[in-house]
Formats: structure tokens, sequence, C-alpha cells
């Protein structure tokens, strides 16, 4: 059942183009008309979970977990080792159940032994079954995900969340690598980044709305199923620029890491002039994977690395730090909702003034 709901996943995924609005078309990065940087300079590199990145941006968790992944994973691995960047495996609970689809997991170190691979579950999961998700790919952090709409629009769903803060505590204290708690496309508040910086993980993945939508792929995992959802509320989440925004306006010392509708090398640079450490992407690389071949996938990757560095140039900035630090001006809804959730968004057009942690 979990191996071929993975399969669903990527077909319904794939057939589904983006519905909502990330909101990043209100994100505006300052032009700089004179920005006296020089291209040789610009360093688009960060480091991440100690190691160092070509640039603050990787696969977001997708797949394994069923014997037809194991070629997609072994070939995003290849991609995000050609490229310099970080991979999140998908959620490892199906090899956890079922050993024999272990390799489709362990593929990813085996093909990239040592960049930044993270390891998945969700949330509510064991110390000790973290721990062999963790130890199956010699993984770098461990992404623990919540999707309570996910989970709700199956009929089969959880529906018991009782005690899952409680649990990342526990988790965060009993692992040896770093916890990152990660939304899958439903976004972050304020209130929930607070909550998450309570337990003690000090990575926080926002996945907002105006991407992937899993309620959406649920519905037509099982049309006219009943037990899920409703489609009048599809669109239901954050935006992920309100997530970003509102995570960066808690002030806690988290990273921040943006993903959900994330597509090109503007939508990068705003994430991390807002305010984000990491950008994440899953969809799109898997679409172009299986549409084009992992070569497509690694120029795609390389394209938005370049992108970003000349959007860096036109804006002045030549590091990541510099990007962070940039004038951006918050238009239309995003502005909106972020006022009258009482955040002033006039400080992030005036550079060096945002409230960041
Ligand atoms: C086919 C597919 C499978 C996914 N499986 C997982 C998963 O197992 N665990 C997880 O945390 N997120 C999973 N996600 C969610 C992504 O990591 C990401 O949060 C979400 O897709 C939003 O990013 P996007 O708009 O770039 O796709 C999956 C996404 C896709 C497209």
């Amino acid at each position: 059942m979990r191996q071929s709901r993975k399969i669903d996943h990527i077909n319904n995924a794939l057939s589904r183009p983006d519905q909502a609005d990330a909101g990043f078309k209100d994100i505006h990065v300052l032009h700089r008309s004179i920005p006296e940087v020089n291209w040789d300079e610009i360093d688009t590199s960060c480091e991440f979970l100690g190691k160092k990145l070509t640039a603050p941006l990787m696969i977001n968790a997708m797949t394994g977990g069923h014997p037809r992944l194991e070629e997609i994973n072994k070939n995003l691995a290849w991609a995000a080792m050609e490229t310099g960047i970080a991979i999140a495996l998908g959620s490892q609970r199906a090899a956890l159940e079922d050993e024999s689809v272990i390799d489709t997991f362990k593929v990813v170190r085996k093909e990239n032994p040592s960049g930044v691979v993270i390891a998945n579950l969700n949330a509510g999961c064991s110390v000790d079954e973290a721990k062999k998700a963790v130890e199956m790919v010699e993984a770098d952090a461990i992404q623990l995900h919540v999707n309570v709409p996910q989970e709700l629009a199956m009929a089969e769903g959880d529906r018991n969340f009782r005690g899952i803060t409680e649990n990342i505590s526990v988790l965060v204290q009993s692992l040896d690598v770093p916890v990152i708690v990660k939304e899958v496309g439903f976004g972050m508040s304020m209130e929930t980044v607070h909550q998450i910086y309570q337990t003690g993980a000090r990575i926080i993945d926002i996945s907002g709305r105006g991407g992937t939508n899993f309620i959406t792929i649920e519905m037509d995992r099982c049309p006219g199923c009943t037990g899920g959802l409703s489609s009048d509320i599809s669109d239901w989440g954050i935006p992920s620029a309100v997530s970003i925004v509102e995570a960066v306006e808690t002030s806690l010392p988290v990273k921040i890491v943006a993903s959900g509708g994330l597509r090109t090398s503007y939508d990068i640079s705003k994430s991390l002039a807002l305010g984000a450490s990491l950008t994440g992407i899953s969809r799109p690389f898997l679409e172009i994977l299986i549409e084009k071949g992992r070569e497509e996938l690694a120029d795609h990757i390389k394209n938005l690395i370049s992108g970003l560095k000349k959007i860096m140039m036109m804006c002045g900035a030549a590091s990541i730090e510099q990007l962070q630090q940039v004038p951006v001006v918050i238009t239309g809804e995003t502005a909106r909702w972020l006022e009258v959730r009482g955040i002033d968004v006039s400080k992030y057009a005036h550079q060096g003034c945002k409230n960041r942690g």
C-alpha cells in the first residue's frame, strides 16, 4: 500500500501544474545601478550541516520505497553531487517496514558519498526508527515532516497528532544529527516556528503553499473517496513568501529553509533576500529528470545557480550573506497578509534594518 502510494504521488504530482500562488510575485529585490562588484568575485557558495554547497539549494524530499524508484533516487543523487547541492530523501518509512526496498534509499549515499544527504521520516516516528533512517544513508541531518492536511486528505491517513511537539523534543535530544522540522507544502506561521523552537530543533523548512499540493494529489489518488478533504479546501495553507517572513519575524536563532513553489533563480534569490539560509525544490527537478534525463537536470540546476549569480550582481551582493541584507520591497497580497498579522513590511525595504534571528 505504502509503496504503491509513492508511485501514485509521483504520477499525480507530475500531472498537476502549480495551482496556488507562492507569493513571490509580490517580492521585489531592489536593483542596484552601480553594484561595484566583479563577476569573478561573486560567491554563491554556502556552508550547510558542516559541508560546503556551491549554492544554498537542495533537491528536496521526494522518493524511495518502491523498486522502480531506485533509479530515480540514484539519478537525483548524481545530479546533486554533479552540481554540489544538497539532497533530501523521500520518507524512509517504507524501508523500515520492508527491508527489500532499503537499497532504493541507500543508493543516494552510494552515488553521492561526500555530499549533504538528509534523511526523512514523519515527525511522529520513534527514536529507534529515526536512528535507523539516519544510519541507512549516513545522513548529515534528518527531516521530520509534518503533513496534517495531507493525512486528512487520505481516507486512511493519521487523525491523532497529540504529542508530536514532545516527540520532536525527544528526537532532538536523542539523535546525533541535527533535526530539520519540515512542512510538505502548507507553510508555517510565527506561532508554529516558536513551537518548533521550543523542541530544540534549529533548522525549519517552511515548505509553503504555491507549488506541489498534497491535498489535490491525494484527491487524485482516490476520486470520489469519502473520508478525505473536500475540494473547496484545496488552497489551504500559508504561501511560501509569507511563511519565510513569518519565520524571520520570530527573530529566533534558527536556519530557515525556503521551499514550496520555488521555480526560478529569481524565486531563490527572493527567498534568500527575505532571510532564508537555504532553498529547496522538488517537483520540477523530478519532472526534468523523468522527461529529459539526469544531464538535463544537472544543466537546469547549474542554470539556476548561474541565474542566482546574475541577480546577486544586479543587487550588488558578492556573497549569500550580502544577498540576505539587500532591501526587499514587499507588495500586494503578501504585504497585506503580513500587515494584518502585525508585521511592518517597510523595514524589509531598508538595508540592514531587517529583524531576523
Ligand atoms: C512526488 C513527491 C513526493 C514527496 N514526498 C515527500 C516525502 O516523502 N517527505 C517529505 O517531507 N516531503 C515530500 N514531498 C514534499 C516536498 O519535499 C516539498 O515540500 C513540496 O513538494 C513542495 O515543494 P515543490 O513545490 O518544489 O514541489 C514530496 C513531493 C513530491 C513532489
